[in-house]
């Protein structure tokens, strides 16, 4: 386990408010299979594997190329119970999934068309009306153009939210991270 200086970690974790809109989602879908990638801390993680703890099952399968994550949160219940960490590339682990998911949280590398590729990655794993929610969809161009490849699909339709700039993130630019939330609307016969 690496060690993180606080206000790292505070800047690259989610929004209280993002991962209470994850809460939400989970809650309100009954969700039962989540899928998430750029586990960091397990900021958002712990925040969903509770929604599924109040659903009363389900699993979080999380993937992240390094581990930030502490022995205290491996070892917890929470963790034991709901979630499976997984280390490797968001993408790669994606295309060899075996599991369809209902939900997945797409939150890891930022670069070039690499959110785009987890996109297509993760689609293939969609229950039908699967969901799909980007963090930094405002803030970072790489996430944003994804928004826009998508909002071109048929079978997709999709909201993006601002979230809260907090004087305590220190980040290089002035814009909100943003999240956009994907939905997939009937699945299509191959
Ligand atoms: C912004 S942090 C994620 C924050 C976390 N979702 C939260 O809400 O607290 C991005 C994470 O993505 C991981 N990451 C970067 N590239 C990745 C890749 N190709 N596959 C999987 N994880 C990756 C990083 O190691 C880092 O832990």
């Amino acid at each position: 386990m690496i060690k993180i200086p606080r206000q790292e970690a505070l800047n690259n974790r989610s929004e209280p408010e993002v991962v209470w809109l994850l809460y939400t989602l989970i809650r309100l879908t009954r969700a039962k299979t989540i899928f998430e990638s750029g586990t960091y801390t397990a900021f958002a993680t712990l925040g969903m594997a509770r929604a599924l703890k109040h659903n009363g099952s389900g699993k979080i399968y999380t993937v992240d190329i390094e581990d930030y994550v502490s022995d205290e949160v491996k070892n917890s219940k929470l963790a034991k119970d709901f979630i499976e960490f997984i280390r490797g590339n968001g993408v790669k682990v994606a295309e060899n999934f075996p599991v369809k998911i209902d939900i997945a949280f797409i939150d890891s590398c930022h670069e070039g068309t690499y959110p785009l590729e987890e996109f297509k990655a993760i689609e293939k794993l969609l229950n039908p009306n699967g969901i799909v929610v980007f963090h930094d969809s405002i803030s970072y161009k790489s996430v944003a153009d994804a928004i826009d490849y998508i909002k071109r699909l048929p079978n997709f339709e999709l909201i993006t939210l601002t979230t809260p700039i907090f004087e305590w993130r220190d980040v290089k630019h002035n814009l909100p991270s943003g999240v956009s939330i994907v939905k997939q609307i009937g699945s299509f016969e191959k």
